[in-house]
């Protein structure tokens, strides 16, 4: 008996010595004297992720590569200032509809809703003052098995244009088998659109070493939905098979990525596109991989959502200087953010972006890396 308990403790001892961990600091504060939380989560693996305040923002991720050298493998900025003032959504939850809303307006109910448009004649990622810059509350941070930090953000009713008081949390837990995983929860006061999303710019190669023309991207989609000029889905779903679009097997992002004999690739600068996730939405399935030849890491996504939206950086001009005074060029991140496709409150026939009184909206993004 007495073995057994001494056994157990010390089983309990080294599930402990595994377990991953949160730490909550200070991150430096806004020009207005905001200051900005980040919590870190380190598993046992190597590998850790900071979250922060402004924006639950992924600010760093620190991955292991084949010979086990720690690198962060997201864009971003060091101060969190700087996320403001040159935003362009590195690592961000992004919201309320995260991606394109044809000319800022849409119906619900009869009522039409005007909102800011901010690229172009549309709205993109939520407006002026989307999640993305706002302050979010830490409810909760905790170790064990999944190190794991809850935030939380409460949108006023009309907040940039958009109905109903909506209640969001981000959590994102992190375990000793190097997976991130990130759910995105709402509930609304009144019938409204949602597409809440991780707007990380992924580069494997580590502190953006090189760009990510060399990445082998593979995307689980035998559909995408092309777009017109102005990056507004034509409502078509077309296959991918025969096109620049069929990443079914892998394929280097460079190879076709400057092939202009395809309007989609005018249009969207490079690949800028919703790609239809095989299976069914609601159900977590795997939906793209991403392998850095040169550091062998990987980086394999499952999703719940209908939609995928794969962006390779297209807009980065370098005029943006990360961390450690790095320029962004573009072709230096891979984003892949899952969601509902981009204009869907306008597309009848998409996966609705609907959220009524008393129902919850789930969004599960898994981020699983290993190495090659
Ligand atoms: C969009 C891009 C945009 C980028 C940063 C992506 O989700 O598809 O067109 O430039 O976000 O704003």
């Amino acid at each position: 008996m007495r073995y057994t308990i001494a056994a157990a403790a010390l089983l309990g001892l080294c599930a402990q010595a595994h377990a991953a961990t949160a730490t909550r600091a200070g991150f430096g504060q806004l020009a207005d004297g905001t200051k900005v939380e980040a919590v870190t989560l380190t598993n046992s693996a190597g590998m850790s992720a900071k979250i922060m305040t402004l924006g639950a923002t992924l600010q760093s991720l620190v991955v292991p590569d084949k010979a086990g050298h720690k690198d962060d493998v997201v864009l971003g900025y060091d101060t969190a200032q700087e996320y403001l003032s040159r935003p362009d959504y590195f690592g961000a939850s992004v919201g309320r509809y995260a991606n394109r809303i044809a000319k800022g307006k849409f119906a619900l109910d009869g009522k039409t809703y005007t909102l800011v448009t901010n690229d172009g004649p549309n709205h993109l990622h939520g407006g002026t003052k989307g999640f993305d810059k706002r302050m979010w509350k830490i409810d909760s941070v905790s170790s064990g098995p999944d190190a794991k930090v809850v935030l939380s953000y409460v949108s006023a009713d009309g907040e940039e244009g958009y109905p109903g008081e909506l209640k969001v949390t981000a959590t994102y837990a992190l375990n000793d088998q190097n997976e991130l995983r990130l759910e995105y929860r709402a509930t609304t006061s009144k019938p409204t659109v949602l597409n809440l999303t991780n707007h990380s710019y992924f580069n494997l190669s580590g502190n953006d070493a090189r760009d990510v023309m060399g990445n082998m991207v593979t995307l689980h989609a035998a559909r995408f939905t092309p777009v017109n000029a102005t990056l507004i889905p034509t409502g078509e779903r077309k296959a991918v098979s025969g096109t620049v679009f069929d990443f079914q097997t892998a394929h280097r992002v460079g190879d076709r990525i400057r092939d202009a004999r395809d309007p989609q690739i005018r249009f969207g600068r490079g690949y800028d596109h919703n790609f239809i996730v095989d299976g069914n939405a609601g159900t977590l399935r795997p939906a793209a991989r991403v392998e850095e030849p040169v550091s062998g890491r990987v980086l394999e996504m499952s999703v719940t959502a209908p939609g995928i939206q794969f962006y390779t950086g297209n807009f980065l001009d370098g005029t943006y200087f990360g961390k450690g005074s790095r320029a962004y060029r573009q072709g230096d991140a891979i984003c892949l953010e899952p969601g509902v496709f981009p204009d869907s409150p306008n597309h009848a026939d998409f996966p609705t972006s609907r959220l009524n009184p008393g129902q919850s909206y789930v969004n599960t993004i898994v981020y699983k890396f290993s190495t090659k």
